[in-house]
């Protein structure tokens, strides 16, 4: 099966999916993206996602000739024609390709690009791995004041994530100047404190604020957990009784050491992973 993926109108197959080399998104990361999970065929939170992404577009002041609810259809279409039954749809708009200028190319002349495209992964791997937990460094939140608009100007976070992996870890928690964890490279950062307290950084401008976040917000009312929003510190997340970590494309996924000090004694911590069992089950689940 050839996969194929989505340029501004058409279904290209896989080596054929090009974009302008004068395109926006290559000249000046002037695009916004959305990832959203597969289950079962299934799209999860899909709305929210493209809420977002109609936020990311209006804060870029990107304008798009297309409209955001087309995109529904094409996600679906990618998935048929990929047979994703889990995994992952990606969306990228950029601001268009033309000559390079640092100024807006006029929306009637240049329109905006749009990519989607679906990819399978294997939910057990994830499903494995969460059940031995992950390990974070800590790393300085390189990146530029604005990380709550999801663009492609991503390298701040490339660099601090590859340092994980250098290190053995999976992901690097962004500390700021005054040392409180922001958030991880590509996903939301939580502890759980002895007094059984979730606690992540508020969804302020120094955040993404996640979906697969706001899901766990919801599940802390379910289960009667104490959610306080409120950034903490390194010091806070080395003495933390649990920690995990939130993104579309890991779910909860427990995290059993910061840097070298083992949380929960390096085992997944329970309440992190009755999050994770429980995620789907009040997520909006779409066809
Ligand atoms: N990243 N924070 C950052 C900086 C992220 O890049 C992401 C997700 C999240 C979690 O957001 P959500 O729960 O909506 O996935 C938080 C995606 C998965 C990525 O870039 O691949």
């Amino acid at each position: 099966m050839t996969r194929t993926i989505y340029v501004n109108g058409c279904y290209q197959p896989y080596n054929n999916a090009l974009l302008h080399v004068e395109d926006r998104a290559t000249l000046f990361a002037d695009a916004v993206y959305e990832v959203v999970e597969v289950k079962a065929g299934k799209l999860v939170d899909q709305d929210a996602h493209l809420e977002r992404l109609e936020r990311s577009l209006s804060e870029i002041k990107l304008v798009t000739d297309f409209s955001i609810k087309t995109i529904p259809f094409i996600i679906r279409e990618s998935i048929r024609r990929n047979r994703v039954k889990n995994g992952y749809v990606y969306i990228q708009v950029s601001r268009g390709s033309g000559q390079r200028d640092f100024i807006f190319p006029s929306a009637n002349e240049t329109p905006a690009t749009l990519i989607i495209f679906a990819r399978s992964k294997n939910p057990l791997k994830l499903d494995e791995k969460s059940k031995k937990g992950i390990k974070v460094i800590t790393h300085p939140d390189l990146r530029w004041k604005r990380p709550d608009i999801k663009t492609t100007g991503l390298l701040a976070s490339v660099l601090a994530r590859q340092t994980a992996i250098e290190q053995g870890a999976e992901e690097a928690w962004l500390y700021n100047e005054d040392k409180f964890i922001t958030e991880g490279a590509a996903s939301n950062a939580w502890i759980v404190t002895k007094q059984n307290e979730l606690i992540t950084h508020p969804a302020n401008q120094s955040i993404l604020k996640g979906i697969t976040r706001e899901g766990v917000i919801r599940l802390t009312k379910e289960l009667d957990l104490t959610y306080i929003e409120r950034p903490f510190t390194i010091e806070e997340a080395n003495d933390a009784k649990e920690a995990f970590i939130t993104a579309a494309t890991n779910l909860v996924m427990p995290v059993t050491q910061i840097d070298e000090k083992s949380v929960y004694d390096g085992k997944s911590g329970p309440i992190s992973l009755k999050l994770r069992e429980i995620f789907h089950e009040f997520a909006q689940i779409s066809y």
